[in-house]
């Protein structure tokens, strides 16, 4: 719906909410109680709120633990064991992926080094990374210590993608002739699937199918990208991606992270990994072993056996997910941001302006909003006025309305408040 015949007034935010098919999720969410008690939270780009059913989830586990010891294992209500499989096939559909594609353990940076160790083959002439400008550090530095663990120097094996001059977000062509000029020697291309900073949606489908022309091993962090954006990784190829699930899925603070490894990986045999007990085949695990012998699929790169009280708020938030369905969900998304870019444009200023992309389908729920000059402080000042975004230096303020809790008020209420700031 952009180009939707917004309104300006408030009263054109309560009838958006009232014909809004998913506004009922709202109140299936806590929302924080900040100095002013009256909460704008649109950080869902960096922590997600907490489902109300996420304690009901947790307390079954505990009460199990508390009743059955070990026995949880295999005799709790939902046995301990295989319990990261009740995540798997919501999991998968989100992502797009086959539920042999996708596992949830560990958290993003393990789950990127593991997928690195088996993927990241440099050779003489091939031993470059590609990645973006500005990834988020984290990646940034896993992709160096890669590097250097195999030898090699980030100063030449690092590619490193750039805007044009003067220009904030990379034009997707721009992307591929870049694939296209230093292919031959670019190992893996790891680009996030929609940048941290600016919000923009990267074309994942053009660049798997660029990499993979050339030779390269594509993959994704889905940080942002998951739970925000329609993901197709089975259909586009791409060889792996790893996300977390504290942000848009709500799974709770450092919750378990996921990852998907392509079905044509599943029996990667030959490939090196690193390993533990619990990517091994379950068949024979508790035999115990001194051979390793990976499960088929994504769950032959688990390490250790799954955490259950990080996974049980998480299975609290997928369910409201899949009731609520992805498709509403970025309907609504679109609609949303749009709303906040028109309320925006409303007063323009030179004071601010938005760095993400203009286009929907170049964006998910994030819009981030340059301030040059003293930002922070309008941010603080915003914060005392109970809206919740963040900041990033050196200038930017980044806000997500998120379909699944947020309400066209909300962004009303925060455009209002962030305008009469600046
Ligand atoms: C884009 C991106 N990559 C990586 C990470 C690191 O995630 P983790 O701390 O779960 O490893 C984050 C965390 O916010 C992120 O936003």
């Amino acid at each position: 719906m952009t180009g939707a015949p917004f309104q300006s007034g408030e009263d054109f935010a309560v009838a958006l909410d009232a014909r809004d098919p998913l506004a009922q999720f709202r109140d299936r969410f806590y929302f924080p109680k900040t100095k002013s008690g009256d909460c704008i939270y649109l950080c869902g780009h960096s922590l997600g709120l907490q489902p109300k059913s996420a304690r009901s989830y947790l307390e079954q586990e505990l009460r199990d633990w508390a009743q059955l010891g070990v026995e949880g294992h295999f005799h709790a209500k939902n046995p301990w064991v295989p319990y990261h499989r009740l995540l798997t096939d919501q999991t998968a559909a989100l992502v797009g992926a086959l539920p042999s594609e996708v596992v949830v353990m560990n958290s993003l940076t393990v789950n990127l080094h593991l997928m690195m160790a088996s993927f990241y083959r440099p050779t003489k002439q091939r031993h470059k990374i590609l990645v973006e400008r500005g990834a988020f550090p984290s990646d940034q530095y896993a992709v160096k210590s890669q590097i250097n663990f195999h030898g090699f120097a980030p100063t030449s094996s690092l590619v490193e993608l750039a805007p044009r001059e003067g220009e904030l977000c990379l034009r997707d062509e721009d992307v591929e002739s870049l694939i296209d000029r230093e292919a031959d020697s670019i190992a893996l291309i790891m680009l996030s699937g929609v940048n941290y900073v600016t919000g923009q949606v990267f074309d994942m489908a053009g660049i798997t199918r660029a990499g993979h022309a050339k030779g390269c091993v594509v993959g994704f962090d889905l940080a942002h990208a998951a739970g925000n954006i329609p993901l197709r990784l089975h259909d586009w190829g791409s060889d792996f991606a790893v996300w977390c699930n504290y942000k848009y899925l709500n799974g709770g603070p450092g919750c378990v992270g996921g990852c998907f490894v392509h079905e044509r990986h599943a029996r990667a045999w030959g490939v090196p990994r690193f390993t533990g007990w619990w990517g091994h085949d379950e068949k024979t695990r508790f035999k115990m072993g001194p051979e390793f012998r990976p499960m088929v699929g994504a769950e032959g790169w688990q390490l250790s056996n799954p955490p259950i009280l990080a996974l049980a708020p998480l299975r609290a938030s997928i369910e409201i997910f899949d009731e609520a369905g992805m498709d509403r969900l970025r309907t609504k998304g679109v609609t949303l941001t749009g709303y906040m870019e028109f309320l925006l444009g409303q007063q323009p200023s030179p004071k601010f302006s938005i760095l993400t992309p203009r286009e929907p389908d170049r964006r998910g729920a994030q819009l981030s909003i340059r301030l040059p000059h003293n930002g922070r402080d309008l941010c603080s000042r915003l914060i005392e006025q109970g809206v919740i975004g963040d900041w990033r230096e050196p200038d930017t303020f980044r806000v997500a309305a998120v379909p699944l809790y947020n309400s066209y008020h909300d962004v009303y209420r925060f455009v209002e408040r962030f305008l009469a700031a600046v």
